[in-house]
């Protein structure tokens, strides 16, 4: 992006000592251009944010319906398993579509105008050479230079967004690395006397919103289990919580009678 900027202010600084008048009419539409793609860029954290969001709920479910396709075929539930992921592909390719939509205006505009560097340069030079103010070898130069600006300012353009996504992208990562480590000792202390699991009056949240209210569960060592519930309801919480990925709010878990702070990870 550097080299694509430092080429244009190298030319437009020659232009300038060929002709300022020339130059800056040329440059005359390139605040216009500027302005549509202000109006193009505003919004676009958001935007951007909500792509990632819906195109992680597609991710998730697809890969729940591909995980789970031998219980939805066994119990019929392929059609409303399917439907789950056709909507969340719809909303993953409506939101791109909504916000590209909004874009498409301006982006043209903008990308028509910006480079348009002619616009102002032709008409004003051809006068200008007929009044005997610039020399015919003087505006060949500017016409020449002037193209060459268009490639570096589409770059730059095309960098820009980029950079606008950067920070999003940046956010997601720093989020999960800012994360703090789960307190979990070295060694084993105290070891399981067998593998129940017992969960006691187990309160949790993702955030601040409470999932878990207080659950009791005994899972005896050797059982098959079932966890039934509506969808949303806090199985697979329960199911993290075990294999410990995060801690509980309230409560313990133990397996064996020791709780799963204390076992090494
Ligand atoms: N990593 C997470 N961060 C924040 N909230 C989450 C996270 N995972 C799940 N939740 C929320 O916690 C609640 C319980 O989710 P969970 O996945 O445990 O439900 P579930 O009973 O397994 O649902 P399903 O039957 O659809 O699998 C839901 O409201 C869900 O949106
Ligand atoms: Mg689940």
């Amino acid at each position: 992006m550097l080299s694509n900027a430092f080429v244009p202010v190298a030319l437009i600084i020659y232009m300038l000592t060929i002709n300022v008048k020339l130059t800056l009419l040329s440059l005359i539409c390139v605040p216009v251009g500027i302005f549509f793609f202000c109006l193009m860029m505003t919004g676009s954290t958001e935007s951007y944010n909500n792509t990632i969001i819906k195109t992680k709920k597609l991710n998730d479910t697809a890969v729940e319906y591909i995980n789970g396709i031998e219980v939805i075929k066994a119990f019929g539930k392929s059609k409303t398993s399917y439907d789950k992921f056709v909507t969340a592909a719809k909303e993953g390719a409506d939101c791109f579509i909504e916000w590209m939509r909004r874009c498409n205006l301006w982006q043209n505009l903008s990308l028509l105008l910006m480079p348009y560097f002619l616009l102002g340069l032709l008409p004003f030079g051809a006068k200008a050479y007929m009044d005997g103010t610039v020399s015919g070898n003087d505006l060949l130069m500017l016409i020449i230079l002037s193209l060459g600006l268009v490639s570096p300012f589409m770059t730059i353009a095309s960098y820009w967004d980029g950079i606008a996504k950067m920070g999003t992208i940046i956010g997601e990562a720093t989020e999960i690395l800012e994360r703090k480590d789960l307190i979990r000792p070295e060694t084993m202390t105290e070891k399981p006397t067998d593998m129940d699991i017992i969960l006691k009056n187990v309160r949790f949240g993702y955030n601040e919103k409470e999932i878990l209210h207080g659950i009791y569960i005994t899972i005896k060592q050797g059982t098959v289990n079932a966890l039934v519930g509506p969808s949303g309801s806090g199985k697979s919480t329960i199911a993290k919580l075990i294999a410990s990925f995060w801690d509980v709010d309230e409560g313990s878990i133990s397996i064996g009678g020791v709780d799963i702070r204390k076992i090494p990870p």
